[in-house]
């Protein structure tokens, strides 16, 4: 695998102030910007929609990586794609109400990355069929929801077991990432890290971003 892809996740950002944080992250060496999307009935609280990363589009020129945790998904990717999402992750659980397949075949139709993810309680089972058919698969590391939370180790069995069926798919990791959760997330064959609090809660941005990368000169 080439170089690891750090992308922050701006559900941890001051919305306040959303273009300076995008353009500090962006100069701190982010590589893509992860855009959390709740509904409030998928998971217990609400983030914003396809508005805002319209707006996150204008602000910079990095992918933007939609993670969608909201029921339905088929039915407002259109709306992420026209708002310019490069790559889309959806959920594989039923409570997601979706044709995870169908879905999959959408986000790809309209020439954008497809990823899907579970939920740490999920088996990986779920996902297994699906591998050759997506371009990124994200393992959860908290359950999602809020940020802040503590990183999972379990899940790493996940990542080991994805990484060793398929080598060619990005995998990401997310919640509870920080310098040390990374390296572990890394080890366990993790390529993509999203990371939140430990990079948009840290006073020096570059120096979060070199850590999580494990390049700590
Ligand atoms: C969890 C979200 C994450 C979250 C990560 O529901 O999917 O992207 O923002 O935040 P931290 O890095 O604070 O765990
Ligand atoms: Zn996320």
């Amino acid at each position: 695998m080439g170089r690891v892809i750090v992308a922050p996740s701006i559900l941890a950002a001051d919305f306040s102030r959303l273009g300076d944080e995008i353009h500090r992250v962006e100069a701190a060496g982010a590589d893509w910007i992860h855009c959390d999307i709740m509904d409030g009935h998928f998971v217990d609280n609400i983030s914003f929609g396809p508005e805002i990363v319209g707006w996150v589009r204008g602000l910079t020129s990095l992918p933007l990586d939609v993670h969608l945790m909201i029921e339905h998904a088929d039915h407002y990717v259109p709306r992420f794609i026209k708002a310019g999402a490069n790559s889309i992750t959806v959920h594989v659980e039923p409570e997601a109400k979706h044709g995870v397949a169908k879905t999959l075949q959408q986000i790809r139709d309209a020439g954008c990355r497809a990823g899907l993810t579970l939920n740490p309680e999920t088996s990986f089972d779920s996902v297994e069929p699906f591998l050759d058919k997506i371009d990124m698969l994200l393992v959860m590391t908290v359950h999602p929801g809020f940020g802040g939370q503590s990183f999972r180790a379990d899940q790493m069995q996940k990542v080991k077991r994805a990484r060793s069926l398929n080598s060619r798919i990005d995998i990401e990791v997310d919640g509870g990432i920080n310098a040390e959760t990374a390296r572990i997330s890394i080890e366990n064959g993790a390529n993509v890290l999203v990371a939140g609090t430990s990079i948009f809660h840290a006073t020096d941005y570059a120096k979060a971003i070199r850590e999580l990368r494990g390049d700590t000169g």
